[in-house]
């Protein structure tokens, strides 16, 4: 779906398919180089990351291992809870790994301050994280993000795996919801 389906509950496009993938190809180049020589293990935070997960994977040039965490921390309105439940675990074992999370946001921070004492505490040799988005101005608990696709203002965004109450995320762009559509 593009955003010109839906026009009248999209405000505007943030990032187009195109820049979606430069952004991703960039980032890859990037994680090849720090991980020269090195296994990796993606970690993809469903649901939301699953179209970075697919594309960014396919952009590194290296073998890495992929495996996938569902948490919550929304319902389905639009704002944080700070509750933080698993809801799929890891099938697999990150003692002595090198783990990097792929998230399609970090807003508060909650869910990936929660998630990263989560992973560390399981012994992973490094965990680094990768959030394609990044709202600055709505951080509640720093968290270090090794890489960062696009900071975008604290607006509510949907597509490319981000969802308002599990709609939009096979719409291609990243685009600002109608405040109409969530009745804001
Ligand atoms: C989104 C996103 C992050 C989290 C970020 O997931 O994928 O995991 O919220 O928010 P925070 O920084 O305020 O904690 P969500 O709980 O909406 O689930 P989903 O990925 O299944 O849509």
């Amino acid at each position: 779906m593009h955003a010109n389906h839906v026009p009248s509950e999209i405000t505007r496009v943030l990032f187009t398919e195109s820049q979606i993938q430069e952004r991703l190809e960039e980032v890859a180049v990037e994680v090849d180089a720090d991980y020269a020589g090195r296994d990796l293990l993606l970690v993809g935070v469903l649901k939301g990351a699953t179209m970075v997960m697919a594309d960014f994977a396919r952009h590194i040039k290296s073998h890495v291992h992929m495996d996938w965490m569902a948490v919550s921390s929304y319902g389905s309105g639009t704002q944080s809870s700070g509750v933080v439940r698993i809801l799929k675990d890891l099938d697999t074992d990150v003692a002595g790994r090198h783990v990097l999370v792929v998230e399609d946001i970090v807003d508060t921070g909650l869910t990936l301050s929660w998630l990263l004492a989560n992973l560390g505490s399981r012994g992973a040799a490094s965990v680094e994280v990768f959030s394609l988005l990044r709202k600055p101005d709505a951080i509640q608990v720093p968290v270090a993000l090794r890489y960062v696709g696009f900071d975008i203002p604290s607006v509510f965004v949907v597509g490319y795996g981000l969802d308002y109450d599990e709609r939009y995320r096979n719409l291609r762009e990243i685009c600002v919801l109608d405040a109409r559509v969530y009745g804001g």
